[in-house]
């Protein structure tokens, strides 16, 4: 007889029931919120060349489209508005009859339950594309923060319930959270792009919400992707200046990024799989390569895997539609 003194691991391997009841890591569709874009004064949808099944919505069909999400049992979305004008002042960020102002209103009449978060930033609504205001060629903090807050007071104002800044610049959560509350607005969430890389993982958004900086890149205000003791020091300062949720963007190349910033801080924690992320995906499933199927599903196990709470992803739809098959 040999000696058997090797651990056997493979017995809660040994059947899907087995593999199911010792499962560290589920994904759930509450888990998931869903990427829109919504483009003022187009009639339908048209797709995004880079994003297949990913597409720019007209205000009607957008409606239509919150109806079928919300039919596949996904709890919320985050708007990006394509605006007909730019201006240098980005006043079109913060228009009350703004396209994401509203999208937000024709959301919450399809789906008043519907979680409506609203992506917070000036990038898309001046023309240099820059998610601060540009002085002298430089991307100006403080002179930004006042159009930021109020871009996420008109969200707010409009029945966000949480609003996302994006844009990088310092002390924005502070500047959002003392206009919500001069306005009562004080149930209204933030979530913060707290950590946010410089990252060319951003490539197919920029083409798809018209957003790509005319001069320079993000690199003054977007962290360094080698870093990870700054991300913690970013998400300390926007916890501190009150933020209710932190994001790590982008998601793939960052687990280890969610993971520290997972344990170091109490509040939930969300990640974005960006739009590349996405395409390549998308690429690869439509050439025969991969099983899309799975390898989403595996993407976003790790995401939860690595600390993440929920996740904002182009996959969604697919997602609550894979999760209810087996059901
Ligand atoms: C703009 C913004 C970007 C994304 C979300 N908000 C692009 C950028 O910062 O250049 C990226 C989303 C994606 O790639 O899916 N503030
Ligand atoms: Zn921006």
């Amino acid at each position: 007889m040999m000696d058997m003194t090797f651990r056997r691991h493979r017995r809660l391997r040994s059947s899907a029931n087995m593999r199911a009841l010792v499962r560290e890591t589920n994904v759930d569709v509450q888990d998931l919120i869903y990427p829109m874009f919504v483009e003022e004064g187009l009639q339908g949808v048209t797709e995004i060349g880079a994003m297949p099944g990913v597409s720019h919505y007209g205000i009607d069909e957008f409606r239509r489209e919150i109806v079928r999400i919300s039919e596949l049992g996904i709890p919320g979305i985050i708007l990006f508005g394509i605006p007909a004008e730019k201006d240098d002042l980005a006043s079109s960020a913060y228009a009350e009859q703004g396209v994401v102002q509203t999208a937000v209103r024709a959301a919450k009449q399809e789906n008043p339950a519907l979680i409506v978060m609203t992506d917070v930033c000036l990038c898309q609504y001046n023309p240099a594309g820059h998610c601060g205001l540009v002085r002298d060629g430089k991307i100006v903090n403080d002179a930004s923060l006042e159009l930021i807050a109020k871009t996420a007071l008109s969200h707010a104002a409009a029945g966000a319930d949480v609003v996302a800044p994006s844009d990088m610049m310092d002390g924005r959560v502070q500047a959002i959270r003392e206009t919500l509350d001069a306005h009562e607005l004080t149930d209204v969430a933030i979530l913060s792009y707290a950590v946010k890389y410089s990252s060319a993982f951003y490539g197919p958004f920029r083409e798809a919400a018209h957003s790509a900086p005319s001069f320079g890149d993000r690199k003054t205000y977007q962290m360094d992707p080698a870093n990870v003791r700054e991300g913690l020091r970013e998400a300390a300062s926007d916890v501190e200046e009150g933020a209710d949720m932190l994001m790590v963007k982008p998601a793939l190349s960052y687990l280890d990024v969610i993971q520290r910033v997972r344990t170091s801080f109490d509040v939930p924690v969300a990640t974005y799989n960006v739009s590349a992320e996405y395409s390549m995906v998308k690429a690869a499933a439509a050439q025969g390569w991969i099983d899309e199927k799975s390898i989403v599903m595996e993407m976003m196990t790790s995401f939860k895997r690595a600390g993440a709470d929920f996740i904002l992803t182009y996959h969604a739809p697919d997602v609550a539609r894979w999760l209810a098959e087996t059901k």
